[in-house]
This record gives C-alpha cells, structure tokens and sequence, in this order.
C-alpha cells in the first residue's frame, strides 16, 4: 500500500515537472505553413477555411478549447493521425499530423515559437484548463444531475438508437419466438456473437425496448454537441416533443415485447420508423442528403 503511493507520488511529480502550455511558442510558423497546406487540401471541405466547423466540428475557439482543456498535444495528434479524414482515415503520417496540430494552434492564436513541434515533447504540451461554461449547469437544475455529456448527438445515435430499433424492425423478417437458438460460434472467438446467443429471441426485443424508453431523454442532455459543432436544439418545443414520442413508442414496444404479442410489432415498427424519420426530416436530412452535415441541427 504504501510502496505503492510513494511511486505513484514520485511519478507524479515529475510528470508535473515536465508539463508545458501550448501559450508558450511550441511550434514554428514554417511547421504551421506545412500543416496548413494539408489542411487546405484533406481538412478545410468538413472544418471549414477558418475552422469554424461546417460538416466537422469547429477546431478553434471556445466549444474546441473546452472539449481539449488541460488535454496533451499527443492526444489531439493521435486523434489527427488515427481518425481524419473522417471519411478516410490512416493516410496521414505522424509528421504531418503534428504538423497539422502546428497549424491548429496557429489557427487558434497561440503564439509560434523558433523550433518545430516534435512527436517526443507531445505528452508534456498541454492545453489550456478551460474553466467549465455555466450554461449547461444552469439549465440542470430541472432535472437531475446528469454527467456532462461524453458523446456527440451522431455518436449516441450509433450507439443506442440504430443498434436497439434494428432488433425492432428485424422482428419484420423473423418472429422471436420461433427462432432455432443459435449455438455459440465456434471459433474464432468472437464476443459479440457470444453474446448474442445469451438473451437470444425475445429477451433481445424486451431489453431493446427499454433501452429506446430509457436512453430517447439523453438526447435532452444539456450541452451535447451534434457533429458539426452545433449545440443540440434541446430547448425547442418540436424538439421536445420528438423526443417524448420516442420514449411512448419504446413504452409501446415493451409492452407489446413483454406481452410476446408479434403481430403488434408490425403497427411498432411503423411508428418507431416514424418517431426517428419526423425528427430527421427537420433535423438531420434537411437541405441535403444524410451525409452533406452542414444544416443539422440548426
Ligand atoms: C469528411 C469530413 C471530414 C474531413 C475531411 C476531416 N474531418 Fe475532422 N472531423 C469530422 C467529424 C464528423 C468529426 C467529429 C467526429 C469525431 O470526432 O470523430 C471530426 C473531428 C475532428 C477532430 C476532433 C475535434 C474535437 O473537438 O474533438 C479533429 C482534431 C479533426 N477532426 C481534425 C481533422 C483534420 C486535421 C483533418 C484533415 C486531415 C480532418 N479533420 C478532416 C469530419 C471531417
Ligand atoms: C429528436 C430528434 C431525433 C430523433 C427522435 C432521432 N434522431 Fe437520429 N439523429 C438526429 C440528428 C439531429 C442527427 C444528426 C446528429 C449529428 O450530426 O451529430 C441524427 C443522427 C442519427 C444517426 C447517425 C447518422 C450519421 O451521421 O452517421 C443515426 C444512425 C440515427 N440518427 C438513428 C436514429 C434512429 C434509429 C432513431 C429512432 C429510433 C433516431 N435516430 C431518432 C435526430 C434524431
């Protein structure tokens, strides 16, 4: 126990030592040319010629300084080189996308310095810790207190909501109820394979059921981001009301779940297609198609 707090204490310290802002010239203007001319060319289509977010989020100013408070540099190049482009990820070396973090930190006004950004210095250059905005915690009080979210809007929809109305509306090609059990894949292992011969067949509608009841209110979690940047239209009326109906068609799939009752899901699905569909029709699809993200959410 004590060994243990003693290291832990020591390794601290040091780490504490080591650490440097972003404000104090971490980069050099002709690093920061480099990043930009990749970013003219691979980045500006989703996060705009200033950054000010189109499809993408914003990568400078208040939200993008706040989601990265008190974060190394290494996690912002990591997250460059590893997931963007977004619709093409893997083709960007380490060097560049350190590179790129230059021309962000350019773009967000810290000052340049006379040597380049290198990838060993990363994990000591943090940035600034962002003192948290009032906003969300003001409109918190009416409900409970919520975590702040983790998510964007695009993400909790992956995450919940198409994976849970999926098992809904599979329910139209095959009944629950007379579905041979499937025997666990043999190998290779595979856990989500396993897993879905655990609660197989109508223990699978019951819990998706609820998980559309319970989680249809995080979409009125305050301060949740969509995609682009924009805040979440928690606080308007249709929004609200998308969301309720939502939470009624999952109550609805319950019960007809729990009530082994097939035939009814045929009237579910249709109105589980509905309560998505009516709020994307206003909110995700308008002024294009799924994919061009620049009118969500506005
Ligand atoms: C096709 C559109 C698209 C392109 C091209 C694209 N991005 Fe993104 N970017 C996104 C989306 C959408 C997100 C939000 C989802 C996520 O974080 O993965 C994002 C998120 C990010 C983030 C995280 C922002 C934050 O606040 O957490 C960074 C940093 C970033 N992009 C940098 C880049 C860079 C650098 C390039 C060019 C090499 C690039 N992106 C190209 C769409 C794009
Ligand atoms: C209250 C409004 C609302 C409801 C209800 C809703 N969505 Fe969404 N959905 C959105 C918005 C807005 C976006 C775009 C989010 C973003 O870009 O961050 C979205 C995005 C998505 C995405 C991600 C698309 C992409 O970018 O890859 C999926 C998948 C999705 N929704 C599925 C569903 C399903 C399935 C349901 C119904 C069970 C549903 N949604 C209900 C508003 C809603």
């Amino acid at each position: 126990m004590c060994a243990y707090a003693l290291v832990g204490a020591f390794s601290l310290a040091g780490h504490a030592q080591q650490l440097q802002s972003v404000t104090g010239g971490v980069y050099s203007a002709g690093q920061a040319a480099r990043g930009q001319q990749i970013y003219q060319a691979q980045c500006a289509e989703c996060h705009g010629n200033a950054m000010e977010g189109t499809i993408g989020p914003p990568l400078a100013g208040e939200s993008f300084l706040s989601s990265w408070s008190a974060r190394p540099l290494a996690d912002l190049v990591d997250k460059i080189e590893k997931t963007m482009p977004f619709n093409l990820p893997g083709g960007l070396s380490r060097q560049q996308s350190t590179d790129l973090a230059a021309y962000m930190l350019q773009a967000g006004k810290f000052p340049a310095g006379q040597a380049d950004l290198r990838d060993a210095v990363l994990a000591q250059i943090v940035f600034p810790t962002a003192r948290p905005s009032p906003a969300p915690a003001a409109t918190m009080s009416a409900g409970a207190s919520l975590p702040p979210p983790e998510g964007n809007l695009a993400e909790l929809m992956r995450a919940i909501l198409f994976p849970n109305s999926n098992i809904i509306f599979n329910l139209q090609l095959k009944d629950p109820g007379t579905q041979p059990k499937k025997q666990p894949a043999a190998s290779p292992f595979d856990y989500v394979e396993w897993g879905s011969t655990i609660y197989p067949g109508w223990l699978a509608v019951d819990q998706a059921a609820v998980a559309i009841a319970e989680t249809a209110p995080l979409l009125l979690t305050p301060g949740r981001r969509c995609q682009n940047g924009r805040p979440v239209p928690v606080d308007r009326a249709d929004w609200k009301q998308y969301v309720a109906t939502l939470v009624e068609v999952g109550k609805v799939a319950r019960r007809a779940s729990q009530a082994r009752n097939y035939e009814a899901f045929i009237d579910v699905s249709e109105k589980l297609n509905d309560a998505c569909a009516n709020c994307h029709k206003v909110y995700r699809d308008k002024g294009g198609t799924e994919g061009s993200g620049t009118t969500r959410c506005q």
